[in-house]
């Protein structure tokens, strides 16, 4: 795929939810989530959930997952596939968001997650705060902080 490439971008449905455990899988292999646990979010599509998958030439590579809770919400997960990183994808998920939703939208991210930072605070995001040992990795790996940021 070449930057040039846009992203078909689809409304996320419960079919989906295979291709968002494979690319979270993908992104988190430390942190997996069940094909179960994406159709469970995917039960409240379009009641409190919402989201978007981007597809490439009919495959799904990315997608961004969100919650409205009242006045609030809050990025559950986002990612795209690792080959597909850097090409655009994450932005004009981001993007689809945050023209959709009209009320504070809040996410957390790895201290550490330098790209994913850039692309948040280049839309928008600020940083409220840390989350100390917010992330707990595998094995002796300990923990990680997440920076608890916010937009509008
Ligand atoms: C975070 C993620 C969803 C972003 O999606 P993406 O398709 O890679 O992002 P984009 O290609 O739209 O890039 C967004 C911006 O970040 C920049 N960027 C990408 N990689 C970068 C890097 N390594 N360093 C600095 N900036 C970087 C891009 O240049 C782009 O900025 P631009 O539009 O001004 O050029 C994706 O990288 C990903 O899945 N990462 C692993 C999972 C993850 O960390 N999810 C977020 C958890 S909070």
């Amino acid at each position: 795929m070449s930057n040039e490439h846009v992203c078909e971008i689809a409304l996320l449905k419960k079919e989906h939810a295979e291709s968002m455990a494979f690319i979270h899988a993908a992104c988190f292999p430390y942190d997996i989530w069940s094909k179960e646990t994406f159709e469970s979010f995917c039960d409240e599509l379009w009641g409190n959930v919402i989201g978007w998958m981007a597809v490439y030439e009919n495959r799904e590579v990315g997608f961004i997952l969100a919650r409205q809770v009242i006045d609030t919400a809050e990025i559950l997960s986002f990612a795209a596939l690792p080959d597909f990183q850097g090409k655009g994808i994450g932005r004009q998920l981001l993007n689809q968001l945050m023209d959709t939703i009209e009320v504070p939208l809040f996410l957390e991210v790895s201290v550490d997650n330098k790209s994913a930072i850039y692309l948040y605070e280049s839309a928008g995001f600020k940083i409220m705060t840390t989350r100390k040992n917010y992330y707990n990795m595998p094995g002796h790996m300990g923990s990680k902080d997440a920076y608890l940021m916010r937009c509008g």
